[in-house]
């Protein structure tokens, strides 16, 4: 009779072992209890970004978290329509209540509402592209906004599609940009491209499943607080 050559063993341990074996571990006090272990594994700070040359500094944001619309205006700004939305977290995971998360964005055709805007694209009354709002006790924020598109910045170099972060802790800052994942002039991006993992800034949008007029754009923000 013969028989089929059996399949080697792994030599590695299996999940079971290992889980046994910290057990062991654990119960004789060789191992730091996992709440401690967790408590000492830090996040990456959220890469920074340059502010860019178009900060709203002449007015105020929008504090109602929906730039689809202005105050006074009965028509909704022109453009697809974004959730943007996610946590802000410290390195170990916590979420930061009470940070002020503002964004600044150009419009569905390339501009900003900015005096030193010199792109022709059209400004669009409906949207003004500045909004704020704070934290909860869970960390999150949420926006409703337009997606952006890409600009021109200079002669022979387009900005692919970003919407600006400026967070406020009571610690930290952080200055930063969000990218859309398949946006073809992300890999010419010298701002993106300058940082160690520019995928950690650029969000795939999904369909939102409470509004289906919206896409969302889940973009967590890691810093001190
Ligand atoms: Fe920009």
């Amino acid at each position: 009779m013969k028989f089929d050559t059996p399949t080697p063993r792994r030599t590695t341990p299996g999940r079971r072992t290992v889980l046994k074996a910290s057990a062991a571990l654990l119960a004789a006090g060789m191992l730091a209890p996992i709440s401690s272990v967790l408590a000492q594994m830090t996040l990456r700070r959220t890469q920074d970004q340059i502010l860019g040359p178009f900060y709203p500094i002449m007015s105020k944001p929008n504090r109602s978290g929906d730039l689809t619309r202005v105050p006074g205006g009965s028509e909704r700004a022109k453009g697809e329509l974004l959730i943007v939305r996610g946590r802000v977290i410290d390195p170990h995971g916590r979420p930061v209540a009470g940070a002020d998360v503002e964004i600044w964005q150009a419009n569905s055709a390339g501009r900003y509402a900015h005096p030193d805007d010199t792109n022709p694209a059209p400004l669009d009354p409906n949207f003004e592209g500045f909004g704020a709002v704070t934290t909860g006790a869970d960390g999150r924020y949420q926006f409703k906004t337009i997606k952006p598109l890409h600009y021109p910045a200079a002669p022979g170099m387009i900005r692919p599609a970003h919407i600006h972060f400026d967070v406020r802790g009571k610690r930290d800052e952080l200055i930063s940009q969000m990218y859309f994942e398949g946006d073809p002039y992300i890999s010419k991006d010298r701002f993106l491209q300058s940082v160690l993992n520019p995928e950690a800034l650029t969000v795939k949008l999904s369909p939102s499943r409470e509004d289906p007029d919206f896409m969302v754009a889940e973009f967590d923000i890691v810093f001190r607080g």
